[in-house]
């Protein structure tokens, strides 16, 4: 029997509620494709951080490399430890240690429910770059607190992190419609953007059968809210990406269907799969995470781990479940009935 070894990675606020939900649902598919699924559970988050100073153990990396997957929560809890510790410490260093340049994050809707457009024939799949463009890290500081303060955060565009990851997404339009957006702004940004689209042409020679077109990023943004059917693989720099995922999110009708995967290709190391959004301070107390992003995330790690037919199967069963209407009132439904809908709907 194949046997899979997920590292978990429930963190803060909903993430433990979501994570024990997407894995009742992972345990259920795989008795039902008869493969085997193993798990051990880390507990870095904010909490381990205010026990060790540290949001994951020096080894942490090291502990990671073995897994077969790893599949995250949320991270953050800005009230306690400061977003740009917490994030760096535990999600941005996972993405840029593994190397997993591809996130990618699908968007479209569930039967029955809303989303805030009239459109509602769309499906989209963002690429994102994942490992440097804005989140380079590159930058600092000098005289600070006085009034000459100087703060640099300077971008970081190599030609091999910008040409694998338009390869990636020439690659994803090749297998679905053919179509591809690249997100650019090189009208403003001369350098980085300018060389974007450089790469975007070059590579458009390597795949005639794709119909690419650069957009500016603010005019796809207004494309994804006025006409959301006329796109379909869209690739973007790290931070376009970023926001545009949300507004992914927000018109396949809210962060709780958002689902993502971090990937990379060459598998010699774990890929992760985690939701979209974050930690929900918000709601963190009430029981009504909406828990489908995640499981969506969980099917995408079966489907990247060579499970396709339980990845099937889990999707279908979200789709049986807000079918009936369950999950598709944002703020209604606890995140036990969603997942017991789910769960049902396996059968
Ligand atoms: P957020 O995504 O946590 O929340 C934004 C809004 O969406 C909130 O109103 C929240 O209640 C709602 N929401 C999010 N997920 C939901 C779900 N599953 N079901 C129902 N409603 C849901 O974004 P934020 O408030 O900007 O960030 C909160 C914390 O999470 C911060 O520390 C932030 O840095 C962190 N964060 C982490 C990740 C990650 O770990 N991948 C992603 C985004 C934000
Ligand atoms: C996401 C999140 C993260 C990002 C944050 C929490 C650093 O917003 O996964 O979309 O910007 O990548
Ligand atoms: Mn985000």
């Amino acid at each position: 029997m194949k046997k899979y070894d997920i590292a978990l990675i429930p963190a803060d606020g909903i993430g433990p509620q979501v994570i024990e939900a997407s894995w009742e649902v992972l345990s259920k598919v795989a008795d039902q494709e008869g493969f085997g699924l193993s798990e051990t559970t880390f507990p870095w988050s904010c909490a381990y951080y205010n026990e060790t100073g540290m949001m994951m153990p020096a080894d942490g990396i090291e502990t990671l490399r073995g897994f077969d997957a790893i599949l995250l929560g949320s991270v953050g809890w800005p009230a306690q430890v400061p977003d740009s510790v917490s994030l760096h410490g535990l999600l941005l260093t996972i993405r840029k240690a593994f190397d997993q340049y591809a996130n990618v994050r699908p968007h479209r809707l569930l039967p029955k429910v809303n989303g805030p457009l009239k459109a509602t024939d769309f499906d989209l799949l963002c690429i994102r770059e994942n490992t440097e463009g804005e989140y380079s890290g590159a930058g600092g500081r000098v005289h600070q607190g006085t009034p000459s303060e100087v703060v640099v955060e300077t971008s970081v565009f190599t030609r091999r992190g910008v040409e694998r990851i338009l390869r990636y997404g020439f690659e994803q339009a090749r297998q679905r419609s053919g179509r591809l957006a690249s997100v650019t702004k090189s009208n403003a940004q001369k350098h980085s953007m300018v060389f974007w689209d450089e790469v975007t042409r070059e590579l458009a020679a390597e795949f005639p059968d794709v119909e690419v077109t650069s957009y500016h990023v603010d005019a796809l943004a207004a494309r994804m809210i006025m006409a959301p059917e006329s796109l379909d693989v869209i690739v973007a720099s790290n931070l376009f990406g970023d926001i545009l995922t949300d507004m992914g999110a927000a018109i396949q009708g809210g962060l709780g269907f958002a689902a993502s995967a971090n990937i990379n290709p060459d598998r010699s190391v774990p890929s992760m799969f985690e939701p979209v959004h974050g930690s929900a301070p918000d709601i963190a107390h009430l029981g009504i995470a909406n828990p489908i992003a995640t499981i969506w995330s969980a099917a995408m790690m079966l489907e990247h781990l060579g499970e396709k037919q339980a990845a099937d199967r889990i999707m279908a069963a979200i789709a049986t479940a807000t079918e009936k209407g369950v999950g598709v009132n944002p703020g209604k439904d606890k995140t036990s009935a969603i997942t017991a809908a789910v769960l049902e709907a396996l059968d």
